[in-house]
């Protein structure tokens, strides 16, 4: 961009498409400063009545450790549960421990509408991966790497107030996405993660969040290491699958 705020947008737009989601890390340790930058430059975004109705807590060092550990035990729990059956799962409950103590939505099955997109994503990282459809331990071996945050030194968790409802989280959106272009143009990778959202209890023993806030994601930031896993590319739907046809009238 020059001083007269002139920029291209093709190449904007090349850029944001080569943004890809990583799933492994480098221990490399990223500076705070850096962290700084990319919360500066998400704070950049548009928001409702601009009041950036979100706190974003920095997990790293010893809090990210004990929060990667606790998590992971959970899932743990959850998992072994998955494998009993319904006795496992009254265990479970008995039991407690694993099951999701905030946003039930991320274990809920997907509508129909959306259902054969995310089994698509599912379906070709797993081919990617080399991983069989029904090898269970595999893919859960896989999942559990979302609570080592994929090796990242660093994740971020992002709250939302619980007044502005859905325009809250979409000025969270707004503000994740312009964070992980600014660490996208710094050389590192991001992943959005909702899996870590079920346990905001966890989350909360760590920080000082107001109540008025709710955990909507994490965010693992960090330096991308070679392997495969980071190679994936997602499948992006063209325009016509989200506009919908107008109405004929003179029916
Ligand atoms: C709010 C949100 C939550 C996500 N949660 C997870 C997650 O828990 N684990 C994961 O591996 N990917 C997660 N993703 C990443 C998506 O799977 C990914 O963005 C999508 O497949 C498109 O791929 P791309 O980011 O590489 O373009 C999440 C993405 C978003 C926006």
């Amino acid at each position: 961009m020059n001083m007269r705020g002139e920029f291209d947008a093709a190449d904007f737009d090349s850029f944001a498409a080569s943004r890809r989601s990583t799933r492994d890390f480098l221990p490399t340790p990223v500076p705070d400063e850096l962290i700084e930058e990319i919360i500066a430059a998400g704070l950049t975004s548009p928001s409702w009545s601009n009041t950036r109705p979100f706190v974003v807590a920095v997990a790293k060092g010893d809090v990210r450790d004990r929060l990667s550990e606790e998590f992971l035990s959970r899932f743990e729990a959850v998992k072994t549960a998955r494998g009993e059956g319904l006795f496992g799962k009254i265990k479970a409950l008995l039991r407690w421990k694993g099951l999701p103590t905030s946003n039930w939505l991320v274990v809920k099955s997907y509508h129909k509408d959306l259902l054969p997109r995310s089994q698509r994503v599912g379906k070709e990282m797993f081919t990617h991966m080399g991983i069989e459809r029904d090898n269970k331990e595999a893919r859960d071996g896989f999942w559990a790497r979302n609570y080592e945050f994929f090796g990242a030194p660093v994740e971020l968790f992002l709250f939302t107030h619980k007044s502005l409802g859905k325009f809250a989280a979409s000025d969270a959106g707004l503000f994740m996405q312009n964070l992980m272009l600014s660490a996208h143009s710094k050389g590192l990778g991001t992943c959005a993660q909702g899996s870590v959202a079920v346990w905001e209890d966890a989350v909360r023993k760590e920080f000082e969040i107001s109540k008025n806030y709710s955990l909507l994601c994490g965010i693992c930031v960090g330096y991308p290491s070679e392997s495969d896993v980071n190679e994936f590319g997602a499948n992006r739907i063209g325009p016509s699958e989200i506009i919908p046809p107008e109405r004929n009238r003179n029916q």
